[in-house]
C-alpha cells in the first residue's frame, strides 16, 4: 500500500520519485491530485494512463505562487486581478502559455493555453517547494468516476499505481477548482467549482459568463457524463422508495431509505460539498437500486453542487 502521512520526510520522498519521473497522489484542498513533472512527457503520459483519460484533455498544473505561474502563461489584467484575490485557491486560470514554458505539450493537448493553480494547502504547497517544478495534476480518479477527496478514495481506484499517495485527510472544499478562461476579451466560465460565481464577478465588476455549450469542448470536465457513480441517480427527489439509497440536504428528510446519507443537514452548501463526494461514494456501495437526491438551492456553491451532480446523473 503507497498510502503514507504527509510528513514532511514523505513529502521529500514524494519530490524525489516525481524527480524520477514518477507519479505521486497528493492531498489539494479540493479533491486529491495525480501528480507528474509537467516538463517530462513520459511522467506525463503515465497519468493519461492510469487515469484512461483521453488525450485531448488537458491537465492543470500547479504551482506555488504567482511567480512561478508568470514564468508559464501571461497574466492580463484581469487574470492579474483574479490571481490576487483568489491564490493559493481553488481558482484554475487558463491563459496564454509562454512558447518557453517548457511545459510537454501533452500537459496542454496541443492547445496554445495552459490552465494554472495555485492550491491553498500545506501538503501541495510542501510538495510543489520540495520539487521545485510544476506539477501536472488531474483529479486521481479513473476518468469519468467520482473525485477522490480522501487518500482511501485514491487507494481503492488507483491502488499502487501512484509511487506514494501522500494522506493528508480529507479535503475541506470537496468539489474541483472554479476554472476560467482569461486568454481572449472579457474572462469565460469554462467549469462551475470551489469558488463561486458571484465571488468572482464581485472582484471582475461584471458578469461572468458561462462558456456555450459547444465550446465546453475547450474544458472537458464539462464532458456531459462525468463525477459519476455506477448507481443511477434520481434528481430533486422529495420522497424515497425503500430500495433507493438517500442523498439528503437539510433538515426533515424523508424516511425509509435503504441507506440515508445527509449532505448538511443545517442546509449549509460548503458544508456539502466536503460531503459531497464520498457520500456518493458510499450511497454507490450500498447495493441501492437507485440514490435519490434531494434538492439543492441553486446558488452560491449550489451552483457548483448541481453541475456535478446533473453530469452525474446522465445516462451511460
Ligand atoms: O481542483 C482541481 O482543479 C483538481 C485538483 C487536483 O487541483 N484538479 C482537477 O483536474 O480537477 P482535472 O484534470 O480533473 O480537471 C481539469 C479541467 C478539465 O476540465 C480540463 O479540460 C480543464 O481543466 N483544462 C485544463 N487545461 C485547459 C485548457 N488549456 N483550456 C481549457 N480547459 C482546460
Ligand atoms: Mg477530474
Amino acid at each position: 500500500m503507497p498510502v503514507v502521512p504527509a510528513t514532511q520526510d514523505a513529502v521529500t520522498r514524494a519530490a524525489e520519485a516525481l524527480a524520477r519521473g514518477e507519479i505521486v497522489a497528493f492531498p489539494t484542498e479540493t479533491v486529491y491530485g495525480l501528480g507528474a513533472d509537467a516538463r517530462n512527457a513520459a511522467a506525463v503520459t503515465k497519468v493519461f494512463a492510469a487515469k484512461a483519460r483521453p488525450r485531448f484533455n488537458p491537465l492543470i498544473v500547479h504551482v506555488p505562487d504567482l511567480a512561478a505561474a508568470e514564468r508559464l502563461a501571461l497574466f492580463d489584467e484581469s487574470a492579474r486581478a483574479l490571481a490576487d484575490a483568489f491564490w493559493p485557491g481553488p481558482l484554475s486560470l487558463v491563459l496564454p502559455k509562454r512558447p518557453e514554458s517548457g511545459i510537454a505539450d501533452l500537459v496542454t493537448a496541443g492547445l496554445d493555453t495552459i490552465a494554472l493553480r495555485v492550491p491553498d494547502h500545506p501538503m501541495a504547497q510542501a510538495l510543489l517547494t520540495a520539487a521545485g517544478f510544476p506539477l501536472a495534476a488531474p483529479s486521481a480518479n479513473r476518468s469519468g468516476a467520482v473525485s477522490p477527496t480522501a487518500a482511501a478514495h485514491v487507494a481503492a481506484e488507483l491502488g499502487d499505481i501512484p509511487a506514494l499517495i501522500l494522506d493528508g485527510g480529507a479535503t475541506t472544499r470537496g468539489i474541483e477548482s472554479t476554472v476560467v478562461r482569461a486568454s481572449e476579451g472579457a474572462p469565460v466560465l469554462l467549469r462551475l467549482g470551489a469558488t463561486p460565481r458571484e465571488d468572482i464577478e464581485a472582484v471582475l465588476g461584471s458578469p461572468l459568463p458561462s462558456a456555450p455549450d459547444g465550446a465546453a469542448i475547450a474544458s472537458p470536465g464539462q464532458l456531459d457524463r462525468h463525477y459519476a457513480p455506477a448507481t443511477p441517480l434520481r434528481l430533486g427527489a422529495t420522497d424515497v422508495a425503500p430500495n433507493e439509497a438517500l442523498l439528503a440536504f437539510g433538515p426533515n428528510p424523508p424516511h425509509g431509505a435503504r441507506k440515508t446519507l445527509n449532505l448538511s443537514v443545517g442546509g449549509d452548501l460548503q458544508e456539502a460539498a466536503a460531503n459531497l463526494f464520498a457520500s456518493l461514494r458510499a450511497l454507490d456501495a450500498c447495493g441501492a437500486e437507485a440514490i435519490a437526491v434531494m434538492p439543492i438551492p441553486d446558488e452560491s456553491l449550489g451552483e457548483a453542487i448541481n453541475d456535478r451532480l446533473r453530469r452525474a446523473a446522465k445516462a451511460r
